[in-house]
């Protein structure tokens, strides 16, 4: 198994280039089980994920095709990929392709739109918190789909399609949300979704979904009204840039020091985290082409946050922001709303030398930290690049082992960092 080794003391200092964003892209890619005709995707991260979701659509027989292979190779930016789901083979999803990845569960909607029948292995993925689908499986139940339990799987059928409905969701989720959204552009009638995830994934997906020809209004806001259609077509979508990359490596930049553009970012998908680094003393300058991310000379202020659905702070930037906290000259308190078991960082950050208690679903961290190198072990995707941060500031080296959970998620992070001096080296094993 491949890890990680950070040298730290080493200040960031040039270009990162923001990818695609893998949140957006897993998405768009199950949207081309919905129509017979080719859906190009362009700027799609190299990621596990993308490669686990790629077996999983071919699986239900569908054909893609890299454009431009030669020269994304070479380079860091991402591939434009067309997916042709002419016609669906197989309406099940199992169990070995889907419990790699949570957001593979997401093909129900699709399925259950265009086949009107879809059986789905109950997901896997991050071991952040429970994470049910109850969610999912009552908005598609609200559409007229019937869904049973068994041996795993939910098995779903709509005898004769999905039919439009007035549907709240209980809880904010942009899983079922994009989901939710996907089932209703090809059931009959309208549909009005209310309390949905407002996330820019989900407007990125209903952009998506609207080029190739569906009926959605709302996107962005908490309701969204569908208009079904018989039948989507074709079209070419960009996938938007990385908002959790981005906010990544702006941490990165000011956990190390240094100065930093974060080419094609936009700072409209993150306000809420960069405002949260402006008071915790980090320069943010936008530009046209990204954003600038300075720390030069003057320490880091502790700021409070609390994790929260779009527009608040990310989860999936809590764990790095922890990481920077632990170097910020006094106490902040980090809560996290959405997931309940999201804390695995915590005793990996304490074994670098990290002050952080622990109390239900707030973490206090006391700053600053004289972090020392160690071997430390990646729990999930947004915790493993957290360790990556505190390698960076760490005195001596620090290894981070099962970097598999990074690789589901951040593209050439190693090349990237490195590009900006920092000392980060794979060691395939
Ligand atoms: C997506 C993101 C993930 C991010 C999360 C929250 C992708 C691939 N993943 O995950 O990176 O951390 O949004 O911004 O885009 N819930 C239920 N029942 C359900 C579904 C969800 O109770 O049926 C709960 C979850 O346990 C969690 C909360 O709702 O507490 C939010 O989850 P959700 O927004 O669905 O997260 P994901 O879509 O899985």
């Amino acid at each position: 198994m491949d890890s990680i080794k950070v040298t730290g003391g080493h200040r960031l200092n040039g270009v990162i280039p923001i990818s695609g964003a893998k949140n957006a892209a897993l998405p768009l890619m199950i949207a081309s089980l919905l129509t017979a005709d080719e859906l190009i995707l362009e700027n799609v991260p190299h990621l596990a994920d993308v490669e686990s979701l790629i077996r999983i659509l071919t699986n239900h027989g569908v054909d893609y095709h890299v454009e431009g292979k030669r020269r994304a190779h070479n380079g860091q930016q991402g591939r434009n990929i067309a997916f042709t789901a002419g016609e669906i083979v197989d309406t099940t999803a199992p169990y070995d392709l889907v419990s790699k990845m949570r957001a593979s569960f997401w093909v129900i909607g699709p399925l259950l739109a265009r086949m009107h029948k879809a059986k789905v292995s109950l997901p896997g993925g991050c071991a952040i918190g429970t994470r049910p689908v109850d969610l999912f499986i009552d908005s598609l139940q609200a559409l007229g789909a019937k869904i049973t339990i068994d041996g795993g799987y939910a098995v779903a059928e709509a005898t004769g399609g999905l039919t439009g409905a007035d549907y709240t969701f209980s809880k904010v989720s942009v899983g079922a949300t994009h989901v939710a959204m996907m089932a209703a552009t090809l059931a009959k009638g309208k549909t009005v979704l209310r309390n949905c995830a407002r996330e820019p994934e989900v407007t990125d997906l209903a952009n998506c979904l609207i080029a190739m020809g569906a009926q959605i209004s709302g996107a962005g806001t908490s309701t969204l009204t569908i208009e079904g259609v018989e039948a989507l077509h074709g079209a070419r979508h960009r996938v938007l840039p990385d908002r959790i990359e981005t906010g990544t490596y702006a941490m990165a930049a000011a956990i190390a020091g240094g100065e930093v553009l974060l080419k094609g970012a936009q700072a409209s998908l993150l306000q809420n985290a960069l405002d949260v680094l402006v008071r915790a003393g980090v320069e943010i300058e936008e530009k046209n082409d990204g954003i600038r991310v300075m720390r030069n000379g003057h320490g880091i202020k502790p700021v409070d946050v609390t994790t929260e659905p779009f527009p608040g702070f990310p989860t999936d930037l809590q764990a790095q922001f922890m990481a920077l906290m632990t170097q910020a000259e006094g106490t902040s308190t980090i809560r996290e709303t959405i997931f309940e078991n999201r804390f695995m960082h915590v005793q990996e950050l304490a074994r670098l030398g990290a002050q952080i208690t622990l109390d239900g679903q707030e973490a206090t961290v006391h700053g600053p930290s004289a972090l020392k190198g160690a071997q430390v072990m990646a729990t999930d995707l947004r915790a493993s690049v957290s360790l990556v941060m505190a390698g960076l500031v760490a005195e001596g080296d620090t290894t981070i082992t099962r970097v598999y959970h990074l690789d589901r998620g951040f593209e050439h992070l190693e090349q990237k960092l490195s590009a900006c001096g920092a000392a980060v080296e794979r060691i395939s094993a």
